[in-house]
């Protein structure tokens, strides 16, 4: 019999995350399944109760339940907590740990796919403060060595109580859209934590790149497309670029990591996941 695991939110048709571990499961000749189950937020507490019945050994969480799970829990990590949100669930023996693998999962997309930047104590530029900026910017706050890590956001409230969040961790601001684009090229990372630029709005784009001496990276958190307008722009600016895919992948190896205790490959998948976001 194959042990589950699986992924639950809403919506959760498009989720990649089941052919992710499937690939996985496959390479690696585990007797796993990984199935993707749309869980609408009124039924949460039922469907963590039913998975914990049946004996799931783990599971994702995406939206719009990754903070609503976590009084449904019994452990939680201090990422997790500092993050204030759960994306990956254990079931040791009956009881659930929750964690959370998506600002871990980008930091070690920086360091595997642009590894001379945060060795530099980057100035940074988070355009954002949904919950992917802020996974983002409070792992960038909390691991690495910055100079100076600004956020920006149309909504400028989200974008003030993000920086003060970081603001023990280091030296922040929140920044108003056009303030940022002033500045843009004082920073060596700019991220692209807003959905603007997501298929089927492939034309829009965060902020606009002004030509600048310096060479700076621009990262996308959007993989759909793989490459966006803006990054489009960035790259043709001569500037170095990344976009989301290495993030999802490495939240996925990280999550696979707390269910199995080894990290999957992460090389095949991103040219497997290519493939398929190409097609
Ligand atoms: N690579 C990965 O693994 C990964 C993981 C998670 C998310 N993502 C991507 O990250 C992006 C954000 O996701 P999320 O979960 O953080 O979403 P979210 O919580 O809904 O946040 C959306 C962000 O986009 C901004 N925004 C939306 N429409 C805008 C517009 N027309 N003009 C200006 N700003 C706008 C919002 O600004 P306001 O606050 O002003 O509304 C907010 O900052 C999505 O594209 C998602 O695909 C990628």
């Amino acid at each position: 019999m194959s042990e589950l695991y699986a992924v639950i939110g809403d919506p959760i048709g498009h989720s990649l995350s089941p052919a992710m571990h499937q690939f996985w499961y496959k390479n690696n000749h585990m007797a796993c399944h990984y199935h993707a189950f749309k869980v609408s937020a009124d039924d949460l507490a039922d469907a963590v109760k039913g998975l914990k019945a049946i004996g799931i050994k783990g599971f994702n969480v995406t939206i719009p339940h990754k903070i609503n799970i976590m009084p449904l829990l019994d452990h939680i990590d201090e990422e997790a907590k500092m993050l204030g949100a759960v994306n990956t669930v254990v079931n040791r023996g009956g009881e659930l740990y929750g964690y959370n693998t998506d600002g871990l999962g980008f930091l070690l997309s920086l360091e595997k796919e642009v590894p001379e930047i945060l060795k530099q104590n980057p100035k940074v530029l988070i355009i954002g403060a949904g919950g992917a900026a802020r996974a983002v910017g409070l792992t960038l706050a909390k691991h690495a060595e910055l100079k100076q890590l600004d956020i920006s956001n149309r909504t400028i409230d989200k974008a003030k109580r993000l920086s003060s969040e970081c603001e023990p961790l280091t030296k922040t601001r929140a920044l108003s859209l056009e303030e940022a684009k002033g500045r843009l090229p004082d920073y060596d990372l700019i991220i692209n934590g807003t959905s603007l630029g997501m298929a089927p709005h492939t034309d829009q784009t965060p902020i606009a790149i002004m030509p600048s001496e310096r060479r700076q990276v621009f990262v996308d958190l959007i993989y759909r497309p793989l490459k966006t307008a803006w990054l489009r722009q960035a790259e043709a600016e001569g500037h170095t670029v990344l976009n989301g895919l290495p993030m999802l992948i490495y939240q996925g190896a990280l999550a696979f990591n707390h269910w199995f205790g080894f990290m999957p490959d992460t090389k095949g998948m991103q040219m497997f996941l290519e493939r398929k976001l190409e097609d």
